[in-house]
C-alpha cells in the first residue's frame, strides 16, 4: 500500500506514524460509512476521505463530530494542550493561519472548506457527541474513531451509543488515547468497563489504538 498520511500544514491529534497505523487498520478492514467522532482541524478526516476515495471509488460515506469551539459541559474533560489555543511550533504558520487570514483550524467553516473536494460524501455536525450522537441516524457506519472528548462518561457514553448501532454488523470501532496520554486515565477505564459490561474482545497496539472488531 503506497499511500501515505499527510499533514497538510495543518494541527493534526494524529502524528504521521499513527495517521498510517489507523490508515493500515481501515485499509484491512474497508469500510464504506466512517464515522470519526473528534474531527478536530480535519487532517485525520481528509486522509481518511483520500483513501477510501481511492479503495471505494468515491463510493463511502464519512460522518465527523466535533464541538468545534463550543464549550463542552463536562467539567470532567481534560482537553490536550494543542487545541486550548491555536499555537503553531511553525512561526509561518502562526503568520499565515492567525496573522494573515485569521483561521481557526478547528472551527466548523474551516474543516467544511478543507474537505470541500468530499462535499458529496461527508456531513460535519457542530456539538457534543452526548447530545449529537443520539439524535443522528448511524445505523449504517461500520467503522467508528473515536477521539473526541476524553473525560470518562463523554468516551463510555460514545463507544456505547456507537457499539450498540454496530450490534449483529461487521464493524470496526477503534478509540484512540488508550493508555498512552499520562494526562488522560479515564479513556482506559470507560473503555475496560465497557468492554467487561458487554463481554467483548479488546485488542491495543501500543497502548494507544483500543479495537474493538463487532
Ligand atoms: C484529540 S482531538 C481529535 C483529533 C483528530 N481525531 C485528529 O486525528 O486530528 C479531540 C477533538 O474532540 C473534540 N471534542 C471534545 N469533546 C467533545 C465532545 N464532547 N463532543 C464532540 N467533540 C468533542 C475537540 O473539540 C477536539 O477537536
Amino acid at each position: 500500500m503506497d499511500f501515505k498520511f499527510k499533514k497538510y500544514w495543518r494541527k493534526t491529534g494524529l502524528s504521521p506514524k499513527w495517521g498510517n497505523k489507523l490508515i493500515e487498520i481501515i485499509n484491512q478492514k474497508k469500510p464504506n460509512h466512517f464515522l470519526e467522532i473528534g474531527v478536530f482541524c480535519g487532517v485525520t478526516s481528509r486522509n481518511i476521505c483520500e483513501f477510501l476515495n481511492v479503495i471505494h471509488n468515491g463510493n463511502f460515506t464519512y460522518t465527523g463530530i466535533d464541538l468545534f469551539g463550543e464549550e463542552s459541559s463536562d467539567n470532567n474533560e481534560k482537553k490536550p494542550k494543542y487545541i486550548t489555543h491555536q499555537k503553531f511550533s511553525n512561526p509561518l504558520k502562526h503568520i499565515y493561519y492567525n496573522l494573515l487570514f485569521k483561521e481557526n483550524l478547528n472551527s466548523l467553516n474551516s474543516v467544511k472548506k478543507f474537505l470541500k473536494k468530499f462535499d458529496n460524501q461527508i456531513s460535519l455536525y457542530k456539538g457534543n457527541s452526548n447530545n449529537v450522537l443520539k439524535n443522528l441516524n448511524i445505523e449504517n457506519i461500520d467503522f467508528a474513531f473515536i477521539d473526541g472528548g476524553h473525560s470518562y462518561q463523554t468516551t463510555f457514553n460514545d463507544l456505547k451509543v456507537v457499539h450498540q448501532s454496530m450490534k449483529g454488523k461487521k464493524a470496526t470501532i477503534v478509540c484512540d488515547d488508550y493508555e498512552d496520554a499520562s494526562y488522560i486515565t479515564d479513556v482506559k477505564k470507560a473503555i475496560d468497563d465497557y468492554v467487561k459490561s458487554e463481554n467483548l474482545s479488546l485488542r491495543t497496539i501500543e497502548g494507544k489504538f483500543a479495537i474493538i472488531e463487532i
